[in-house]
């Protein structure tokens, strides 16, 4: 998903603000979980995410989003957000976030959701720092790290 970044997305610096990035992640990532599991889904967590660099008005933000584990009801995403110079092509990496979004059916209880196939060491290699997120993300609720 690419925004160009307009004054009414920026703070008075003139750098995009906080929120309006949020929420394109959450936009990007909905899009891939509806994509996946092809039934309403609600987001259920977005974990820290953190600003490295800004986005200045008259850039591009460049937000890619894939997802990265399926448990049985619940799909974690990674959304990566670059800027991109519109001038030059240069991109710089401004976050990175991972949410986790739920299938639900139309009175939102969740559903099940289909499996997902890893076809790069990479890939595998995500899906497995995604347990340990996931437990990370589940402290307090020990009946959910448990299924
Ligand atoms: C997300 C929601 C459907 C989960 O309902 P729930 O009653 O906790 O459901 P369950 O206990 O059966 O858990 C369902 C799945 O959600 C996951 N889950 C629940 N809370 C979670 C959290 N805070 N972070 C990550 N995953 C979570 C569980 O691990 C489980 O995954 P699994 O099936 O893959 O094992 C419910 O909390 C909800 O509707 N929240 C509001 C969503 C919303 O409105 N979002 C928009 C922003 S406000």
């Amino acid at each position: 998903m690419v925004q160009l970044v307009l004054p009414n997305d920026a703070n008075t610096m003139g750098n995009v603000l906080g929120g309006r990035v949020l929420h394109w992640i959450d936009l990007a990532a909905a899009i891939v979980a509806h994509r996946h599991c092809r039934t309403e889904a609600v987001t259920a967590s977005m974990d820290q995410v953190s600003f490295h660099a800004p986005i200045r008005v008259g850039q591009l933000a460049v937000i890619t989003a894939r997802m990265t584990f399926v448990g049985r009801t619940s799909m974690e995403i990674r959304v990566d957000v670059q800027s991109e110079d519109l001038l030059s092509g240069a991109r710089e990496q401004t976050s990175t976030a991972y949410l986790t979004f739920v299938a639900v059916d139309a009175k939102g209880r969740p559903v099940a959701v289909p499996p997902l196939r890893f076809e790069t060491k990479e890939e595998q290699k995500e899906a497995r720092a995604a347990e340990a997120r996931r437990a990370g993300r589940l402290q307090g609720r020990p009946d959910l790290v448990a299924r």
